[in-house]
């Protein structure tokens, strides 16, 4: 059976953080759930997460996802090192299991690349497969040293390194598989001789190599998989290459991208066909679009479920439903519990709140509908306010099947306009509308003939 152990007990100081490094987001999911979700793809079901400085946060994050975790001591009176992180884990590893050695900080690492270490690793018999890659700049990663045949002999620390060590440019991964027995054995020899006084994980190499155990190296050709985040830089990093692939995905699954270098799409959301996404489109959280959409210029999406044939412009939409068919913006905002049927229109500068639309009805300008019940073949005119709060508390307003509420108008909650109802534009509604009635609520104009030659202006 194999098994995964996860590191991520490390503070991550370069993060300059409170949160623990390792629940840092990439294009708005965690780092370290990359990982967990990947070990799951490449057919590891049981993975068990290191944790210790932030621990806490990192075991609530992660409450609602099948792994275990396991808590690494940290003190002056206990050693460190991922050599020690892993032994934290020790008493789960099985004789004959394959173990995948992870790092919550590379969340770049794909499933595939996981499958074939594995499958290396047990084609070639090994004990110990270490996965390595090439990079021009390889400061601060363990070397990979070979003897003259191109055996891998073992991996020495940036920091231990010898001059002639530090020139070679084949680097380690952080990430290993092991047979479960001799891990368990080698674990048990390794100690604290080392620049950084640590137990070190890759000293298991060695010492498998000395005592005749073969060990070898899987070498990845795409080395952006392993970089690993130590600071902020190298987060942004990290979420360049990963919006690129989750950009690419999509195109490849039919979504028109205008401009992938400029379009913000999270990892959860999902996009049907022929829908095409225009430069500054932020797409976030579990939002879901459907078929033949216009997502247009700088809209932000979150959290929220889209219909088929739906247009967006320069709009902001958070924690909403929106059905087939409908047109919105430039330049509108639907806050949370915002629920549209088909058809609708929500034009400039118009915001709902909290509020249900039934289909064909149309805000086309300037209005708040908040709090609010409207129902199909509505037409809410320029400048409606739906007056939802009193100071205390918000009221509902329901606006039945065929109202027209003219421009300009207040609808004073808790207050009914029924079906056909009409309001006069420029009214203040304070009591129901009946059916299919007028309402005018608003001073008489009078004309004052003559009024301004009298003033003398
Ligand atoms: C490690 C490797 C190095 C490799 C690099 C790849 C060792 C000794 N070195 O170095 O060869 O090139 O990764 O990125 O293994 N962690 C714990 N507990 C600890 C210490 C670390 O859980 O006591 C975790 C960290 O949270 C992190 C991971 O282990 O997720 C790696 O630790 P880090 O200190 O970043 O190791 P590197 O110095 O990067
Ligand atoms: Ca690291």
């Amino acid at each position: 059976m194999d098994m995964s152990i996860i590191l991520a007990a490390g503070e991550g100081t370069r993060m300059k953080s409170n949160i623990p490094k390792v629940l840092h987001k990439i294009c708005g999911k965690p780092m370290l759930e990359y990982i967990v979700d990947n070990s799951k793809e490449a057919g590891i079901d049981k993975n068990y997460i290191v944790i210790g400085h932030g621990g806490e946060r990192v075991r609530d994050a992660f409450s609602h996802k099948d792994v275990v975790f396991k808590n690494q001591p940290i003190g002056p009176e206990y050693p460190y090192g991922t050599g020690f992180a892993v032994m934290q884990a020790i008493e789960h590893i099985e004789d004959d299991s394959n173990v995948v050695i992870l790092c919550g900080d590379t969340p770049l690492i794909t499933s595939k690349t996981i499958k074939e270490l594995i499958e290396s690793h047990i084609k070639n018999e090994n004990f110990a497969t270490v996965l390595t890659a090439y990079l021009k700049d390889p400061t601060g990663y363990g070397r990979i040293v070979r003897d003259e045949e191109g055996n891998l002999e073992k991996i020495v620390e940036h920091k231990d390194a010898n001059e002639k060590e530090k020139n070679i440019k084949e680097i380690n991964s952080g990430i290993y598989c092991f047979k479960g027995r001799e891990l368990k054995y080698a674990l048990n020899k390794i100690d604290d001789d080392n620049a950084q006084g640590e137990l070190y994980i890759t000293d298991v190499i060695s010492i498998l190599k000395q005592e005749g155990y073969r060990v070898g190296a899987y070498l990845i050709e795409d080395a952006t998989e392993i970089y690993g985040v130590n600071s902020r830089v190298q987060l942004a990093f990290c979420e360049k290459i990963m919006r690129e692939r989750i950009n690419r995905y999509h195109m490849e699954n039919g979504v028109t991208i205008i401009d992938p270098y400029n379009t913000y799409i999270e990892a959860e959301v999902k996009i049907g066909r022929d829908t095409i996404i225009y430069p500054g489109a932020i797409l976030k959280g579990k939002t879901t679009i459907g078929n033949d959409c216009i997502i247009g210029e700088n809209t932000r999406i979150e959290d929220s479920s889209i219909g088929n044939g739906v247009e967006i412009f320069s709009s902001t939409i958070e924690e909403s439903t929106v059905s087939d068919n409908c047109y919105i913006g430039p330049y509108a905002h639907l806050r949370p519990n915002s629920r549209l049927g088909q058809n609708i229109k929500i034009g400039n500068f118009v915001e709902v709140k909290n509020s249900s639309i039934g289909d064909n009805s149309k805000a086309a300008h300037l209005a708040y509908i908040g709090d609010a019940d409207v129902g199909k073949n509505v037409n809410v005119g320029c400048g409606v306010v739906f007056v939802n709060y009193d100071g205390r508390t918000k009221h509902r307003t329901i606006v039945e099947d065929n109202a027209f509420i003219g421009s300009n108008s207040n609808l004073i909650a808790p207050v009914k306009v029924k079906k056909w109802g009409y309001v006069a534009a420029g009214s203040t509604i304070t009591h129901e509308v009946e059916e299919s009635s007028l309402a005018i609520a608003r001073a008489k104009q009078v004309n004052k003939i003559g009024w301004v030659e009298k003033k003398n202006f």
